[in-house]
């Protein structure tokens, strides 16, 4: 079993397409409360996570929440596709801002993998073109996540290897 050492105080990225297994890392991994979801902050504001209408308004939550946890030196983690450097740089800059270790996790699965859980998925569909969007912008983006301010960076890329993963805090 292989583990995934991270700084106790830490600002954790979580990377991938839509199904890519974020939310499920996540919930397996941290604590509910250290976990910032896009998905949650919409839905706290319109009751419903896949409104997104609300997407300006979350991501506004979501650096706000953020930040008071990174003020408070709380490990902290962005659950949200972050697949486009865009995307990112904001969560970059406030980790710097507050002297806090950046952590990627780019769950990079196979396409096989992404299709067969897309087939059985109840909670969430979308249309295909969305989907290979963000494969590609995963594909083309995050080549280069040492060089964006992330001090540390894992790169998963299958199923199993997501299953033996341990995180493990260094004080
Ligand atoms: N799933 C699975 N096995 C895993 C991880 C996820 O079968 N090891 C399934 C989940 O049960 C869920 C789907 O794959 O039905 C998507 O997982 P989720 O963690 O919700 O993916 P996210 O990356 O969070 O997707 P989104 O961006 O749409 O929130
Ligand atoms: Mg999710």
């Amino acid at each position: 079993q292989s583990s995934l050492q991270v700084p106790a105080f830490s600002l954790i990225l979580l990377i991938g397409v839509s199904g890519a297994g974020k939310s499920t890392f996540a919930r397996r991994h941290f604590l509910p409360t250290e976990v910032i979801s896009s998905d949650h902050c919409r839905a706290l504001i319109t009751d419903n996570e896949n409104d997104q209408s609300a997407t300006g308004d979350a991501f506004e939550l979501l650096h706000w929440l953020a930040a008071k946890r990174l003020q408070r030196r709380r490990l902290t983690v962005i659950d949200a596709t972050n697949v486009q450097a865009d995307a990112r740089q904001s969560l970059i800059d406030l980790g710097q801002q507050f002297n806090c270790p950046l952590v990627a996790i780019v769950l990079d699965m196979p396409e096989q993998v992404l299709n067969d859980r897309r087939k059985t998925r109840t909670d969430r569909s979308f249309a295909d073109p969305v989907l290979h969007r963000q494969r590609r912008d995963l594909w083309l983006w995050t080549r280069y996540l040492e060089y964006e301010g992330f001090s540390t960076v894992y790169r998963l890329k299958s199923a199993d290897e997501v299953d033996q993963i341990q995180v493990v805090r260094q004080s």
